[in-house]
């Protein structure tokens, strides 16, 4: 019964790591360079509708991906007690895995989100752009890159200690 419980929150736990790794990396690899060649105001109501639409997608998928882990590495795998996860290299995986998945999670809600509703809101940017300077939005964006970057971060880090619990 344990085994096959075991199999199914695997297969949830890498359905939703999908969505949300996935969901975030194609956001800012593949929609936010393609939104570039419109105009400022269509990138603008795009982008809103976008973040509005698939932010509670991603926090969603991103809270059950660590959920599963904490249960996969608890209820269903070895860590039967706290003093388990120092005992062992794999209590400091799952740990670490644990650790950083809340904060990415919590970076992306807090942070990645707030920072892109902010410029997206900011008239004066979307204005000037449409004016021809778009200088004041392109570092805007630069920023908001920069601060999904610590997301792309987190996953590496949580994907070097899903390769370590094997
Ligand atoms: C970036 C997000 C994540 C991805 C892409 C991911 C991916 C995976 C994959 C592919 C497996 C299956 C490994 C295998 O059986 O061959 C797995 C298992 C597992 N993951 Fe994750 N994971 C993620 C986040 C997390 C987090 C945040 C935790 C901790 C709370 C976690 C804990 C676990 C545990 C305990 C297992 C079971 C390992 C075992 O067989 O004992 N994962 N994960």
């Amino acid at each position: 019964m344990i085994g096959e419980i075991h199999q199914i929150l695997i297969g949830l736990h890498i359905f939703l790591a999908i969505i949300w790794v996935g969901g975030i990396l194609f956001i800012g690899w593949g929609v936010f360079p393609a939104v570039k060649a419109m105009k400022p105001n269509e990138q603008r109501l795009f982008l809103h509708t976008l973040m509005l639409r698939t932010h509670w997608i991603f926090t969603l998928a991103g809270a059950g991906v660590i959920i599963t882990g904490f249960l996969l590495g608890t209820v269903v795998g070895p860590i039967t007690h706290i003093s388990d996860i120092f005992r062992f290299a794999y209590g400091i995986s799952w740990f670490i895995a644990f650790l950083i998945g809340l904060i990415t999670l919590a970076w992306g809600i807090f942070v990645g989100y707030n920072q892109t509703m902010k410029v997206l809101s900011e008239d004066s940017l979307w204005f000037s752009a449409e004016n021809g300077d778009a200088l004041p939005l392109n570092k805007a964006m630069v920023k908001i890159t920069c601060l999904e970057s610590v997301e792309v971060i987190g996953f590496i880090v949580i994907l070097i200690c899903m390769v370590l619990l094997r």
